[in-house]
């Protein structure tokens, strides 16, 4: 692979868009790589993924403009299509992602962001969705997970001014969770995808199912979606260990990781 690279640490799996001369823009290449890393991931020793950019001035600096700037209609759309696949197949990954924003953030980079579970920014991190002042409009999801995440008025406000936000206003809006300076995000993500492989993988799975799916649908169908996979814990080894450990108030295995075990 060119752009991608992927580095397995224990059970945390750490994805690097690596494309520095170009802020890490995504051309075709690098969302066709992007997708077959996705695709290779081994998930019987995975549990969280940690997605950042190559370099410390960019996460993502947006599509590769040069690519789309001659592009018709058709092609257009069909390139949207592409990067929108692979933002769907990020979003809906069986593991937790956590988007590292190491810097710059605008356009598809802002839009890959928010396809991952959680982001955590550096301070210098920029965020934006410039594409209006492109004469496009967000082509990877941005229209509709922007909104999702700020509510719809942030959102409008941010992708009709094309106006660029720091970090501090990124968190103050809720688009990202936490800040750090940058020479502690990656320590961070890292510290926070260890913590989530700690526990149950099953149960987490089945929570980020459970959430994603229930945002899908009314009330009555998503507390529906969340009994089931609620009760699909039970078949699971973990469960079994996980609250045996509480009850023979063994807290030294309490806390401990239990094998994993899959269905
Ligand atoms: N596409 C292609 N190349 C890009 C790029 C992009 N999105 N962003 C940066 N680059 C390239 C630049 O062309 C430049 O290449 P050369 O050295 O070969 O000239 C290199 O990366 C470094 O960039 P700059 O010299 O511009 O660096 P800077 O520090 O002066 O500015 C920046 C940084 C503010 C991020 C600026 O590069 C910029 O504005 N980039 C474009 C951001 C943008 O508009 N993103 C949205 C794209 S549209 C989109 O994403 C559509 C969608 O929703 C699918």
């Amino acid at each position: 692979m060119e752009f991608i690279t992927y580095e397995q640490d224990g059970f945390v799996g750490v994805i690097t868009i690596n494309r520095p001369k170009a802020l890490n823009a995504l051309n075709s290449q690098v969302l066709d790589e992007l997708n077959e890393t996705l695709d290779s991931i081994n998930l019987d020793n995975t549990r969280a993924l940690i997605l950042t950019g190559a370099g410390d001035k960019s996460f993502v600096a947006g599509a590769d403009i040069g690519e789309m700037s001659t592009l018709t209609k058709a092609e257009g759309e069909a390139f949207g299509k592409k990067g929108n696949d692979v933002f769907r197949k990020l979003e809906t990954f069986p593991i937790p992602v956590i988007a590292a924003v190491n810097g710059f953030a605008l356009g598809g980079g802002c839009e890959i962001s928010m396809s991952c579970d959680i982001r955590i920014c550096s301070e210098n991190a920029i965020f934006g969705q410039p594409e209006v002042g492109l004469g496009i409009t967000p082509g990877f999801g941005g229209t509709q997970r922007l909104a999702r995440l700020v509510g719809a008025g942030m959102a409008k406000q941010m992708i009709y001014t094309a106006r660029n936000i720091k970090a501090d206003e990124a968190y103050r809006i809720g688009l990202v969770n936490a800040v750090y300076p940058a020479d502690e995000l990656m320590e961070q993500a890292r510290k926070m995808a260890a913590g989530i492989a700690a526990n149950a993988p099953i149960a987490v799975r089945n929570c980020k199912k459970a959430i994603n799916d229930g945002l899908q649908v009314d009330m009555d169908q998503a507390i529906v979606i969340e009994e089931k996979l609620f009760g699909d814990c039970f078949e699971t080894e973990d469960q079994k260990a996980g609250m045996s450990n509480f009850l023979e108030k063994d807290k030294e295995k309490k806390l401990k990781v239990v094998p994993f075990q899959n269905k």
